[in-house]
């Protein structure tokens, strides 16, 4: 069983790469099933779910040749079943975004219901209110979705709450539909933007796509495309929060800073200092770190995305800081390992506050999220000794190499092999 072990209390310099977006690749992955001809994607990192979702798509009947930071997905051969299975689906749960495209293409669709996850329950109620508003008759049983459409049309859709990978669905959905969709209420993450940059180029019409309000005229066929991943936000943003912690100064190759301005604001306000250096960014720690109080929303909020590893920066900050998470329910699950670390943390309800310590002290930990098993990484880098962080398939969800990049900025973090790992 792998893990990662962090030697810590050692100041990052040097430079990291950041890699293409994850959350930009998977909706653009499942808009491949649009479109007959072959989709080249560039910048796309080598995360296991891009592994998940290449496998998805092959069971869907496409050709999928991954040869990271590029993936190649060729039409189908033959027949399509547009079913997505349990054993995929639950995975990972962005699987539900081939729902959209396979009902928009095929005229119908079965996907796993996802479930809920360790963040929170995560409905998916959204998604389907949906695409009965463009048509769709679905009825949920056995555990699965099953919608049927002999051709979408488009509707005007509002969203109850703003939310990205029903905001992606829809649009997916939509760019094959017949007539002009509207959506109210969405989700404004770039990574939508970047979807509607794609079907744009599909040959769909997505005006407003990064807004609240998008509309998109429909197309009767899309075409295949070639396109280059943004960078990744979050990863950025984690790296960033890794300096803030170690302290150091690392150039940050290809930061994407305007997608991070909720973040960089803050990171600046507990004494970062963050500068852009052409497509780069530079980012350093210059003297003590200050407390800060921030409040996940959706973007252009603060991400929830960032919160685990904002937080295990505070944990070393000086006086008292406060998170609060909005987005989902149950998002703390860092706090109990960052605690043994010797954090000072009381959560009341999904309010954490941190009393900031001068440094950590190395332990064994888990986290059972991608995120927060970042953040514990993040604590690692400034505790004395050393950090076993388990579990590392949550990491390598999402973040392709991080020990690699992070000893290329002179951090002692390598992959380990474990004997076995704790129920
Ligand atoms: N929600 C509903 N009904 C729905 C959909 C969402 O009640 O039909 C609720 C959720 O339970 C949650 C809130 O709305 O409380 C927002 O959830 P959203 O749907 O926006 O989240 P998501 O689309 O499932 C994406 C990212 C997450 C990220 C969230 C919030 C992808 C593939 N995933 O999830 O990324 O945390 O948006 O920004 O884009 C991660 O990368 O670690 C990750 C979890």
């Amino acid at each position: 069983m792998d893990a990662i072990r962090v030697r810590g209390a050692r100041e990052l310099r040097g430079s990291i790469r950041v890699g293409g977006a994850k959350n930009a690749a998977l909706p653009i992955l499942c808009a491949t099933l649009l479109s007959d001809g072959e989709s080249r994607l560039r910048n796309v990192p080598g995360l296991r779910d891009i592994q998940t979702t290449s496998e998805l798509l092959r069971t869907l009947g496409r050709g999928v040749t991954v040869d990271i930071p590029e993936v190649r997905v060729q039409a189908p051969r033959g027949q399509v079943v547009p079913e997505a299975p349990y054993e995929l689906v639950r995975q990972m749960r962005a699987s539900v975004l081939v729902l959209g495209p396979l009902l928009a293409r095929y005229g119908r669709a079965k996907v796993s219901l996802p479930g809920g996850c360790q963040i929170g329950a995560r409905p998916v109620d959204q998604h389907l209110l949906g695409l009965e508003v463009l048509g769709a008759k679905i009825v949920v049983e056995h555990g699965f979705i099953v919608a049927e459409a002999p051709r979408l049309r488009g509707g005007e859709v509002v969203f109850d709450i703003p939310t990205v990978t029903g905001t992606e669905n829809l649009m997916l959905a939509a760019a094959l539909s017949n007539g002009q969709t509207t959506l109210v209420n969405c989700a404004r993450e770039p990574e939508i933007e970047e979807l509607g940059r794609v079907l744009n180029k599909m040959g769909a019409r997505v005006e407003g796509a990064g807004t609240s309000i998008i509309h998109i005229h429909g197309a009767d066929e899309l075409e295949p495309f070639d396109h280059a991943i943004i960078a990744d936000r979050i990863e950025a943003g984690t790296f960033m929060a890794a300096v803030g912690a170690a302290g150091g100064d690392v150039l940050l190759e290809h930061a994407p800073l305007d997608d991070l301005e909720p973040v960089i604001v803050k990171l600046r306000r507990v004494g970062l200092e963050i500068e852009r250096e052409g497509e780069h960014a530079r980012v350093r720690r210059l003297g003590p770190l200050h407390s800060a109080d921030v409040t996940t929303a959706p973007h252009p909020g603060f991400p929830t995305d960032m919160q685990a590893q904002f937080m295990a920066m505070m944990c070393v900050a000086e006086g008292r800081s406060v998170v609060t998470e909005t987005v989902f329910e149950n998002r703390f699950m860092h706090v109990p390992e960052l605690g043994r670390m010797g954090a000072r943390i009381q959560i009341h309800n999904n309010t954490a506050i941190i009393d900031g310590v001068g440094r950590l002290s190395g332990a064994s930990v888990m986290a059972t999220d991608l995120r927060a098993s970042a953040s514990l990484v993040v604590a690692g880098l400034v505790s004395e000794g050393e950090t076993i962080v388990r579990r590392v398939y949550h990491l390598d969800r999402g973040y392709e190499a991080i020990e690699k990049k992070l000893a290329g900025a002179g951090a002692d973090v390598t992959r380990i092999q474990l004997e076995s790992e704790p129920a």
